[in-house]
């Protein structure tokens, strides 16, 4: 079906049922309810808005609410009252079945009927492994679910969307021979994050950063997606993703495409998701033999004795990348991109560095270390905005200091300012817009650019992977080719901007 059609219509005051599938997994309990809580709490959501979760376990209505109530107290970041939950309590039921049995997609179909009383709209909400979204959406379809004669019908995909290329190809295939791509909606949690929207917003709808924001006055761009944390408990997961196609392929290039994109025409899902598939296009595919030039494959020490890694794992737990924008705006800026579990700090941030003076006409003591202008967008966990720029230091002759210009959300907004990411993702979805969400070209584009990565550190002729010590900032290797380019990994958010 044509993937360019626009974005389906809002409600149109009709009712709205969200089936959650795999309602009993963690997705539900940490995500979902705690966001759909707070969206209830705030009086975001329609009155005729119920939650059915859908699952294997035989639960009761009241187990599943407890269940979920658990969820919330131990997940939510806002201060949970009795009477809030039990309003919010009342729109949730649960329905027992196997999604893998077309007679319990069956049953399913009829008890939604019945508890729906008037024609409603639907979101299907796949909270499962992904190996079960063809079969699930299958079983919508023949039992005619899909169709939007009594209503609208989405269907919300997690991640992964597919492992490479060619499977997530396959899966846009099996989908869109069911649905059409606008009632498909893949989530990509960073583009739920206020600040990371605010990305747009500071960009377009600011005149004075537009002018410089090209090859002209920028040297290079810096992308840092670093965790302090470990695989944790889901090895099972991650021993088949690995760090490229866990936070390269969709949250690391969606930040890129954000950053590099142009001006879209209008602030409507198809023209904001067209100029960003553009720049996915526009990067400099990897040619085979230059892979390990341009990347760097690591893996902190101790995984190997992770629960549930294998022994032999090839999996890496940290990357970066040097890559090139094919464009008029972005010819010959390099853009470094790194991602890693236990590393020094949590911190998500873009950096902007902006070429030096053309001209020094300040003398400089010769161990001063110059810095060029910084702009830094902080994703988290310091949600804001800091410009570096030199500064006189008061009371010399012209001696300079680096000085940081700083915006804060909590500090302009107030702490209460910060929803989560899916509270944002889960009204668009009600609201029937995608912008927020991944297209099947782009998610496709994201595959082409990190599918010859994971192919050339999987081939056996690979180098090992650079091991690195717990709490640093990865692999020295990683280091080594930003310095030979005679640049630096930076940091620009958060209190302590110490070089990473
Ligand atoms: C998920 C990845 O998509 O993003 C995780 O699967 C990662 O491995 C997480 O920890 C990071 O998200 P955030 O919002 O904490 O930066």
């Amino acid at each position: 079906m044509d993937e360019r059609e626009t974005s389906g219509s809002v409600d149109g005051g009709r009712a709205t049922t969200i089936v959650i599938f795999g309602a009993t997994g963690d997705l539900t309990r940490r995500k979902l309810i705690p966001a759909l809580f707070n969206l209830c709490r705030k009086g975001r959501l329609s009155p005729g808005l119920r939650i059915v979760g859908f699952a294997r376990s035989e639960l009761t209505d009241g187990a599943f609410v407890a269940r979920m109530r658990a969820g919330v107290d131990e997940h939510a970041s806002f201060g949970f009252d009795e009477e809030e939950w039990r309003r919010f309590a009342g729109r949730l039921s649960y329905l027992a079945g196997d999604f893998g049995k077309l007679e319990d997609c069956e049953c399913l179909s009829k008890d939604l009927a019945e508890m729906e009383e008037v024609p409603s709209n639907r979101i299907y909400y796949l909270a499962t492994a992904p190996r079960f979204y063809v079969e699930i959406v299958d079983h919508l379809a023949s039992r005619g679910m899909t169709g939007e004669e009594e209503g609208w019908r989405r269907v919300v995909v997690e991640k992964p969307f597919g492992r490479d290329l060619r499977s997530a190809r396959d899966l846009n295939e099996a989908l869109h021979a069911r649905l059409h791509e606008r009632q498909i909606y893949r989530m990509d949690h960073y583009l739920g994050k206020e600040t990371v929207q605010n990305i747009l917003v500071f960009r377009f709808a600011n005149a004075i950063f537009e002018p410089i924001w090209n090859r002209n006055y920028i040297d290079h761009v810096q992308i840092t997606v670093s965790e302090t944390v470990g695989v944790g408990h889901r090895a099972d997961y991650y021993e088949r993703s690995g760090v490229l196609r866990d936070m390269f392929q969709n949250h690391i290039l969606q930040l890129v495409a954000l950053t590099a994109m142009e001006y879209p025409a209008a602030f409507e899902a198809d023209a904001i998701r067209n100029e960003k598939v553009k720049v996915m296009a526009a990067i400099r595919p990897f040619v085979p033999d230059e892979v390990t030039e341009h990347t760097v494959c690591g893996r902190y020490r101790g995984y190997l004795e992770e629960d549930g890694v294998a022994a032999d794992s090839r999996v890496p737990t940290f990357a970066a990348a040097r890559i090139f924008i094919d464009n008029w705006r972005w010819q010959g800026v390099p853009f470094y991109l790194r991602s890693g579990k236990r590393l020094a700090r949590k911190t998500s941030e873009i950096l902007i560095q902006f070429k030096s003076p053309p001209h020094m006409m300040f003398p400089l003591p010769p161990d001063y270390r110059f810095t060029n202008n910084v702009l830094a967008i902080c994703i988290q966990p310091d949600e804001g905005i800091h410009l570096r720029f030199e500064a006189k230091v008061p009371d010399t002759a012209a001696e300079m200091r680096s000085v940081d210009m700083e915006f804060h959300y909590a500090e302009a907004f107030g702490p209460a300012g910060i929803p989560e990411a899916y509270e944002r993702l889960l009204l668009d979805a009600l609201a029937g817009d995608a912008s927020l969400f991944a297209r099947s070209d782009g998610v496709e584009l994201g595959w082409r650019f990190v599918d010859p990565i994971v192919r050339a550190w999987e081939s056996p002729g690979a180098p090992p992977l650079a091991g690195y010590e717990r709490g640093s900032w990865g692999p020295e290797q990683a280091d080594a080719f930003v310095e030979g380019d005679g640049r630096a990994w930076l940091l620009g958010c958060g209190a302590d901007e110490d070089a990473g």
